[in-house]
């Protein structure tokens, strides 16, 4: 997949995994990424769908209506790419932490949903619920920060409750944080997931 690797100074930190929004680049969350963590290796990925030269990291079928096999199939892809990555760059497979927004965050929600070992943890900015009607892996311990808004016509409040209730249900350490915004990434979102992360990393 394209991606971007940027080598961290502390090799105690998780290697964070950012995932960009619809249209997005695999440099966007560089940035973001320092904010949360300085000293973490970053490994920014693109989509590989492309919706009219948007970059995405699975079809949809309309807009919050997902292809659930693609979902399926981009979401093992994925996975497989990290491994990849790992070997390449020399850091632990098992120490990868998800940071995402919009559509990014919903692949990694989408990891976590099929693939329990994929992420230590992970930042969900402004995720939907993947899938529903599939049972849950065991999530026990598993670090998640959601951040959401509540003005957000895309992820409305009702389904960030829902996500996080899902994911606390398989047993996922969830925090919940609230911004009045709408779908947009906000600075001040940015800095409760920093101070999450370093309370919980
Ligand atoms: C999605 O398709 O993943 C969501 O609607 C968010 C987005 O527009 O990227």
């Amino acid at each position: 997949m394209i991606h971007h690797f940027e080598k961290g100074t502390d090799p105690a930190s998780p290697t964070l995994l950012l995932l960009h929004g619809t249209g997005g680049s695999e440099r966007d969350l560089a940035g973001v990424g320092r904010m949360i963590s300085g000293g973490s290796n970053l490994l920014g990925v693109r989509g590989n769908v492309s919706e009219n030269g948007m970059a995405r990291f699975f079809r949809r079928l309309a807009e919050g209506v997902f292809d659930e096999e693609d979902l399926v199939f981009r979401t093992r892809e994925l996975n497989e790419f990290i491994a990849e990555a790992a070997e390449r760059y020399g850091f632990d497979r098992s120490r990868v932490a998800a940071v995402g927004y919009s559509n990014g965050a919903n692949i990694a929600a989408s990891l976590l949903f099929h693939l329990p070992d994929s992420l230590q943890g992970a930042v969900l900015f402004h995720p939907m619920v993947p899938r529903r009607g599939i049972p849950l892996p065991d999530l026990s311990g598993t670090p998640i920060f959601i951040g959401a808004g509540r003005n957000d016509p895309l992820c409305p409040p009702a389904e960030s409750e829902e996500l996080a209730e899902l994911l606390a249900g398989a047993g996922a350490d969830v925090r919940l944080h609230w911004e009045n915004n709408g779908h947009q990434l906000s600075r001040s979102e940015v800095l409760q997931a920093a101070s999450w992360f370093r309370e919980t990393f």
